[in-house]
């Protein structure tokens, strides 16, 4: 898994179809911001730092394809598709942070409309290019953490997928893997869209990283079991009090610490959104199809109530430590959380 996951190519965006893995490789080549939208919406395109490299590229393609004459025009074209892009998934903290720093950027921008076009799809990028290098300085930190020997749970996908390459909580697995570490990962295979299973095993078997798949419902028995050493996840926002992450997170850290377990969350400050609590964000529902149907086989009788959260709050209490670029803040240090971290 050493290639990126979304680029800039002549104008479009070019992105693996993630709802075809792990049996087909099939890329797509998007021309505008709203079939990037698209493809966020329907997980074609999904995992918060991917999020937000797409959300950029999105505004790029606005900028690159406009025809305004003027910098005022352009950037009320850039305001359209950031509404149409942030209506998309309301919870990775990535994509709103992305769509920000572009439109900031943009608004203090001196010259003409052609260049800021220019600019932007730069400026996009950049974001990318600072992805990738957040993640393996992420994979560094947290390999200190991982001992030969270990094994290590981790649910969903926080690989290389959901980041423009490397991962964030799969980056530190690679990252001790990488340093000759004799490790084991167990993957919880994350209903509903089944992330886990799907991807992250495709991921670790790639790279030859020997992986254990699991129902989500398993982690307990294992943990019981003595079979967990530690957890690591990835994260969608990181707010004062809370890491939200993947539906099912919470379980596996309430389990973790129930049987002292380390429960590790890897993310990029670009996850950070240290201005709200967990109260203020908006937990994304989505179809109750996800739930009633599996891969688009109904497996539930029809007309049945359906609850379908797509992830859930982790109070920072059942946090172990949380690994960024910038290092590992352990719990103790949450209190200075917004300053230990920059
Ligand atoms: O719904 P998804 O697949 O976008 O959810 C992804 C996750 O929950 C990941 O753990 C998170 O985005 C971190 S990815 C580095």
């Amino acid at each position: 898994m050493q290639t990126r996951t979304i680029e800039w190519r002549n104008g479009k965006v070019v992105t693996i179809d993630q709802t075809r893995l792990p049996h087909e490789t099939v890329f797509l080549e998007l021309k505008t911001c709203e079939e990037v939208a698209e493809a966020i919406e329907n997980m074609k395109i999904r995992g918060a730092p991917l999020l937000g490299a797409a959300a950029a590229f999105a505004l790029a393609l606005t900028a690159y394809n406009s025809r305004a004459k003027t910098v005022e025009k352009l950037i009320r074209e850039m305001e359209k598709a950031a509404e149409t892009l942030k209506k998309t998934r309301p919870t990775a903290f990535n994509l709103f942070w992305a769509i920000d720093r572009i439109l900031e950027k943009a608004k203090t921008f001196e010259g003409n409309a052609e260049n800021l076009a220019t600019f932007v799809v730069k400026e996009a990028q950049k974001i990318a290019d600072e992805d990738v290098e957040a993640n393996r300085l992420i994979g560094k930190h947290g390999a200190n953490l991982i001992m030969d020997g270990d094994v290590i749970l981790t649910h969903c996908n926080a690989g290389a997928l959901a980041t423009v390459g490397y991962g964030t909580a799969l980056g530190v697995i690679r990252a001790a893997w990488e340093q000759g570490k004799h490790i084991r990962v167990i993957a919880t295979e994350t209903r509903p869209k089944l992330q886990g299973a799907r991807l992250t095993t495709y991921e670790l078997k790639s790279d030859g990283i020997p992986v254990t798949l699991i129902t989500d419902n398993m982690v307990g028995y294992v943990m019981r079991k003595q079979l967990v050493k530690k957890v690591v996840v990835g994260a969608d926002r990181i707010v004062k009090d809370a890491v939200i992450n993947k539906i099912g997170t919470f379980t596996i850290a309430v389990l973790a610490r129930e049987h002292n377990i380390p429960f590790y969350v890897a993310a990029p400050k670009s996850t950070f959104d240290l201005t709200h609590t967990s109260s203020d964000v908006i937990i994304e529902e989505r179809s109750p199809e996800e739930v009633t149907h599996i891969c688009s086989k109904r497996i539930a009788v029809e007309g049945i109530d359906v609850l379908n959260p797509a992830f859930d709050i982790t109070p920072l209490e059942y946090v172990t430590a949380i690994i960024c670029e910038s290092g590992i803040l352990y719990k103790e240090d949450f209190g200075k959380f917004r300053t230990s971290c920059t």
